[in-house]
């Protein structure tokens, strides 16, 4: 880590004592006189709350680089140097101190640890609602509090790292689907099955279909009005409309006949023979609104293969019974 030695920080520290408080001053002084003269009296800077941050409680992040250089210069490499621009938000919402809040303290104590927010200490939902002071808006994490992720404690950094992220894209701690994998281990061994979606080999990636930071569907599965949208975002020859659909694509979803990340059957079918699968549902002998195969299906014979002559499967604008 970028440790100072102690005798650099006695040194930095001696420094930042003089200096820093000097330069409150000026920063309140100004303010104070910017507000005395335009506006009435409001609580200055006061973000609600009962212990709410002033902006004397700020120093900025050229403050925090005198002892934190690499940090420093890591953050400014890097997306969250953005929010130095952010002049509406104040110093609360700019930089090291948008994330681990105000640092005068800390600064003042020399680095003393128990005045600044370290996250690596912190609750789950501590960690969340701080990166969500910036994070909440937008189609993509409007549902973040409420997602399973978060409901199990699973927090923003267990997936991202601000500081020691090892993707260019997002700050991930760990590209997918390494990263997914450390926690799915029963999904894992999906996608390594003979027959898979080619997460593995960077083709498709989880968050292609999933939402990490929560959807209103089950299973994470990404905003769209059914389930099924999300597959045919890419199998788009499946969605139709058909003039014959086969009524379990549409009503009960691509899921019904296939596994979705992977399986040991060709076409990630869920079962292994063709005609097991169908004769779920094409059998007199149960319950069902299908109609059950004809009597002449011989299941010891072709009949076995449904789809060499059902082939449009999954719905066909020619033929009722789906053969071409
Ligand atoms: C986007 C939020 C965010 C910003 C901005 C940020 N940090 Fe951090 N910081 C974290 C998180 C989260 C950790 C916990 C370790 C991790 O996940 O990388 C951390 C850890 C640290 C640590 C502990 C050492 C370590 O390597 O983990 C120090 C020191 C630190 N930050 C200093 C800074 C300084 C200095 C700045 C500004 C230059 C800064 N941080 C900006 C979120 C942030
Ligand atoms: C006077 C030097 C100094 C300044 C200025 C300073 N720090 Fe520190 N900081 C330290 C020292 C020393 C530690 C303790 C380091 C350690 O134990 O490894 C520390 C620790 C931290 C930690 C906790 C690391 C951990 O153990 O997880 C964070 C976070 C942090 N500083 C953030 C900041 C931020 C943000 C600023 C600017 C607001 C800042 N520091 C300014 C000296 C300083
Ligand atoms: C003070 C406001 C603020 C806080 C707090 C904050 N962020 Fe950010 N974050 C930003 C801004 C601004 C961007 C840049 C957005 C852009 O480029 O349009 C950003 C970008 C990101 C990105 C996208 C990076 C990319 O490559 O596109 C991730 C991931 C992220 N933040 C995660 C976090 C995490 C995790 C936390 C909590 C540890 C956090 N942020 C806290 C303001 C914040
Ligand atoms: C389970 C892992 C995981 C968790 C938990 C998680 N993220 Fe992400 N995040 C990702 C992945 C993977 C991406 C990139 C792919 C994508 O956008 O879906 C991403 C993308 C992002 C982005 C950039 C894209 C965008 O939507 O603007 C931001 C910002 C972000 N996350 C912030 C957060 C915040 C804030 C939290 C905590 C509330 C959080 N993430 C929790 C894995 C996670
Ligand atoms: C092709 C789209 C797709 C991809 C890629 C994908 N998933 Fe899924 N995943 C789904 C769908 C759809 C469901 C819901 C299945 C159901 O309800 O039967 C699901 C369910 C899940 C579940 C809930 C448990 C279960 O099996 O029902 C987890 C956990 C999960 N996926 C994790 C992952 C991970 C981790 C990755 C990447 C390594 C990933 N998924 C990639 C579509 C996908
Ligand atoms: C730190 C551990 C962790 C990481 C990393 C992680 N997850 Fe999760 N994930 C969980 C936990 C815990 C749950 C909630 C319990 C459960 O259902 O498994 C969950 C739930 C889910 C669900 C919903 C499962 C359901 O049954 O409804 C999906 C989908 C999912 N994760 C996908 C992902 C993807 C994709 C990634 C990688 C980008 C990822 N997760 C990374 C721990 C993690
Ligand atoms: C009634 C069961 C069933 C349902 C529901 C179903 N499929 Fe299929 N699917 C099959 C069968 C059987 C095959 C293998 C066809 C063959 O043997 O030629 C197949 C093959 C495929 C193939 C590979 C061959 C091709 O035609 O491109 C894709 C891709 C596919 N299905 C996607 C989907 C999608 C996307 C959905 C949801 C919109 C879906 N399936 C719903 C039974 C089904
Ligand atoms: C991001 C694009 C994408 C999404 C979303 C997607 N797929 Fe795929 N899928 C592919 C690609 C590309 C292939 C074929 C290439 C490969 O992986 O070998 C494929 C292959 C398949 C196959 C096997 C085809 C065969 O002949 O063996 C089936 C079945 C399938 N997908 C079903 C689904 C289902 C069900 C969903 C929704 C849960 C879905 N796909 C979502 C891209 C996608
Ligand atoms: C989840 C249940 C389910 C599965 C699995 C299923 N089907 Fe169907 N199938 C139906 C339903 C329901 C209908 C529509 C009945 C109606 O419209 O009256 C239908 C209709 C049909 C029809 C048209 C019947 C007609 O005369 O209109 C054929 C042919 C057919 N399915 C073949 C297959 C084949 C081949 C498979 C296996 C690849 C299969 N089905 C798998 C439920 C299923
Ligand atoms: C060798 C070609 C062939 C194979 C293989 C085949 N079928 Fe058929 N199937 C037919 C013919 C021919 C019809 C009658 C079409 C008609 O009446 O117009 C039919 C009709 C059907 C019907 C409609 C029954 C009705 O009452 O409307 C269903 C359901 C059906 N098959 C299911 C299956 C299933 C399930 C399998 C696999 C176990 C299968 N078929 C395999 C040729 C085949």
């Amino acid at each position: 880590m970028d440790k100072p030695s102690p005798w650099d920080r006695v040194a930095i520290l001696a420094v930042t004592l003089l200096f820093v408080p000097v330069g409150f001053l000026q920063a309140q002084g100004k303010q104070a006189t910017a507000k005395d003269s335009k506006l009435p009296a409001v609580a200055a800077d006061a973000t609600g709350g009962g212990q709410a941050a002033g902006s004397a409680d700020y120093v900025g992040a050229e403050v925090c680089k005198t002892c934190h250089e690499e940090m420093y210069n890591g953050w400014e490499k890097s997306p969250h140097w953005k929010t130095t621009l952010d002049t509406k938000g104040g110093p609360s919402h700019q930089g090291c101190e948008g994330c681990h809040g105000p640092g005068a303290a800390h600064v003042a104590g020399g680095g003393d640890v128990t005045k600044i927010f370290t996250f690596k200490d912190a609750t789950s939902k501590a960690i969340t609602d701080h990166c969500m002071t910036c994070h909440a808006g937008g189609n993509q994490h409007m549902n973040a509090l409420n997602s399973l992720h978060t409901k199990n404690n699973v927090s923003c950094i267990s997936c991202h790292s601000p500081h020691h992220a090892e993707t260019k894209e997002f700050l991930l701690a760990k590209p997918q689907p390494q990263l997914c994998y450390g926690c799915h281990l029963t999904q894992q061994a999906q996608f390594e099955m003979p027959f898979h979606h080619r997460v593995n080999e960077g083709l498709i990636n989880c968050t292609d279909c999933h939402n990490v930071h929560g959807t209103e569907l089950p299973k994470q599965v990404r905003m769209a009005p059914m389930l099924d949208a999300i597959c045919l975002k890419c199998h788009v020859d499946k969605q139709g409309p058909f003039v014959y659909e086969h009524a379990p694509v549409k009503v009960n979803g691509c899921g019904s006949c296939h596994s979705v990340h992977g399986g040991p059957n060709p076409h990630m079918l869920k079962v292994s023979n063709v005609n097991l699968l169908c004769l779920q549902c094409h059998t007199t002998s149960t319950f069902s609104n299908a109609p059950g195969a004809p009597s002449f299906h011989n299941q010891a014979s072709v009949f076995q293969a449904c789809t060499i002559c059902h082939s449009a499967i999954h719905g066909s604008n020619f033929d009722a019974t789906f053969f071409k």
